[in-house]
C-alpha cells in the first residue's frame, strides 16, 4: 500500500523517533509496514524514506539507490531496512552534494556531508545489520538518520542560495554541466 507522505511543517517531521522493539519487528503489521514503506520510496522515486515521514515516530528507515530518475548519476545502493540505527562518522571531511527530499517536494539543495561512516542497526528480521558506507551511500544514510531525529535537509545547509526548484536545477545545474558540486 502506498502511504501518504508527510510534508514539512507537519509536527511529525519535527519529532525525533523512538526505539524499535525486537518483538514488534517480528509483528505481522510490522513487517507490512516495511513493505509498504519500499513500495511509498518507489513508487515517489525516493532513494530513501524514514518512518517519520509517513507519519510514525519510530526509528526505521529504509534505502535503495538503484536507476533512480531523480539521482540519475547516483551509484547503486541495495534495499536496506535500517531499525535503530547508531552512526559512528570514521571520516569527518564534508562532502558537498545535492540533495532533495520527499518532505520538501520539489526542492534541491547543496548539503555538505560527512565522507565516510558506520551504521549499525536491525534488519528487517531484527538480525544484526553493520555497515561501511562512503561518499553517496554516505549521504543518503546521514540523510535518513537525521529524519529519525527530526532534522531535515535544510537544517545542515551552509549556502542557502543553492536552494532550487527541481525544474530550474535540472535546467540550470545538471544541464549546464558547471557549477555542480559533485555528489
Ligand atoms: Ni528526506
Amino acid at each position: 500500500m502506498i502511504l501518504k507522505v508527510a510534508r514539512l511543517g507537519h509536527p511529525i517531521v519535527r519529532m525525533a523517533a523512538r526505539q524499535v522493539t525486537a518483538e514488534e519487528i517480528k509483528t505481522h503489521d510490522f513487517q507490512v509496514l516495511i513493505d509498504d514503506m519500499v513500495e511509498t520510496m518507489h513508487e515517489y522515486s525516493g532513494v530513501g524514506l524514514a518512518a517519520t515521514q509517513i507519519h510514525l515516530p519510530i526509528q526505521v528507515a529504509v534505502l535503495e539507490v538503484e536507476r533512480n530518475p531523480r539521482y540519475p548519476d547516483a551509484p547503486s545502493v541495495p534495499l536496506t531496512v535500517l531499525i535503530n540505527p547508531v552512526v559512528t562518522i570514521l571520516d569527518n571531511e564534508l562532502v558537498d552534494g545535492y540533495e532533495g527530499c520527499l518532505s520538501i517536494p520539489d526542492m534541491r539543495g547543496v548539503v555538505p556531508r560527512f565522507k565516510r561512516l558506520r551504521v549499525q542497526a536491525l534488519g528487517r528480521n531484527a538480525e544484526p545489520l553493520d555497515i561501511i558506507a562512503e561518499d553517496f551511500h554516505a549521504r543518503v544514510i546521514q540523510h535518513e538518520t537525521d529524519h529519525l531525529k527530526g532534522e531535515v535537509y535544510l537544517d545542515r545547509m551552509r549556502d542557502m542560495r543553492t536552494l532550487s526548484h527541481l525544474a530550474e536545477f535540472q535546467r540550470y545545474v545538471l544541464e549546464a554541466g558547471s557549477g555542480a558540486p559533485r555528489k
